[in-house]
């Protein structure tokens, strides 16, 4: 099973980070030096994956801009001779062939998934969520994708979060495989603490067979009236086999402020022209707090 396409839902209103979002999209918050949704294609694109489908929605038309050519600024850099700027700017409009597609209402993540068929049509295809940023060796999809491979079976990505977190999420019931391999047998989405399975969430990351549209279309709305991809997948690991992952990595919720923030240092710290005069900046400051 090749795994070549990608659905990036990113159709959500950001209502976590407003002000900050009313007129710009969530997924085009720069974390360092790039927005969001840059560094959500690019695992993408480093787990092997060549056409990728972003859902938008109104207001979103950024994103569209982003991964495009920008002859002005293009033209401007290279009279200047800024070739490693030029650089940086051209190749967010060549890392994948990059579609998008309105979702028109927000009736949730199963719904937005849904309008993805005719672009999956009968392959396996990897799903990123928007908000969820990974730092990792391997990106974290590629890491879903083997094993999805290996086992031949549809992958979500998974880490134990605390009680507190696990009832905003969603939570699986599983059976030990292999090291961070896990069989999954059911799933609940936003459970009630008492009616969670365990505290392993999805988090962020699917690789799922094109089985699960035909389910979509005949989910009802499920946690907060809307068509959730969980309930989708409930039914979909009980006619196929399906596995969690418990990734190596670490994942940021950038669609909170404090997810956002985390993530902001931890790449900054990683980042070559930033990384050094900030960790001086860090100790220095945590001295006088
Ligand atoms: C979504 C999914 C949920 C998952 C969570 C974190 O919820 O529906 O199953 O656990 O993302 O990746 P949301 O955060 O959109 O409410």
């Amino acid at each position: 099973m090749k795994v070549r396409k990608a659905v990036i839902p990113a159709a959500g209103i950001g209502s976590r980070m407003l002000p900050a979002t009313k007129s710009v999209p969530k997924e085009m918050l720069p974390l360092v030096d790039r927005p969001v949704i840059q560094y959500i294609v690019e695992e993408a694109v480093a787990s092997g994956i060549e056409d990728i489908l972003i859902i938008t929605n109104r207001g979103k038309g950024a994103m569209e801009d982003h991964f495009d050519f920008c002859p002005e600024i293009e033209a401007r850099l290279e009279a200047d001779r800024k070739y490693s700027l030029l650089e940086s700017v051209r190749s967010s409009s060549n890392l994948a062939n990059i579609y998008f597609l309105r979702q028109k209402e927000t009736r949730g993540l199963g719904h937005a998934i849904g309008r993805a068929r005719t672009f999956v049509g009968d392959e396996p295809f990897a799903v990123l969520l928007g908000d969820d940023v990974m730092m990792s060796k391997v990106p974290v999809t590629k890491q879903l994708i083997d094993a999805a491979e290996k086992y031949g079976a549809a992958a979500v990505g998974t880490q134990p979060v605390s009680d507190e977190l696990i009832v905003k999420y969603s939570s699986l019931k599983m059976e030990a495989m292999e090291n961070n391999i896990f069989r999954v047998t059911d799933m609940v989405e936003k459970p009630k603490f008492e009616d969670r399975f365990s505290n392993y969430p999805i988090l962020g990351r699917y690789v799922l067979t094109p089985d699960v549209f035909d389910i979509i279309d005949r989910t009802p709305p499920g946690a907060g009236g809307e068509i959730q991809l969980t309930d989708a997948l409930k039914e979909l690991c009980r006619i196929s086999p399906m596995v969690a992952v418990e990734f190596e990595g670490v994942r940021y919720d950038t669609g909170n402020l404090k997810g956002f923030l985390e993530a902001t240092i931890d790449f900054a710290l990683q980042n070559e022209e930033a990384g050094g005069w900030l960790r001086e900046y860090i100790k220095k400051k945590a001295l006088s707090l």
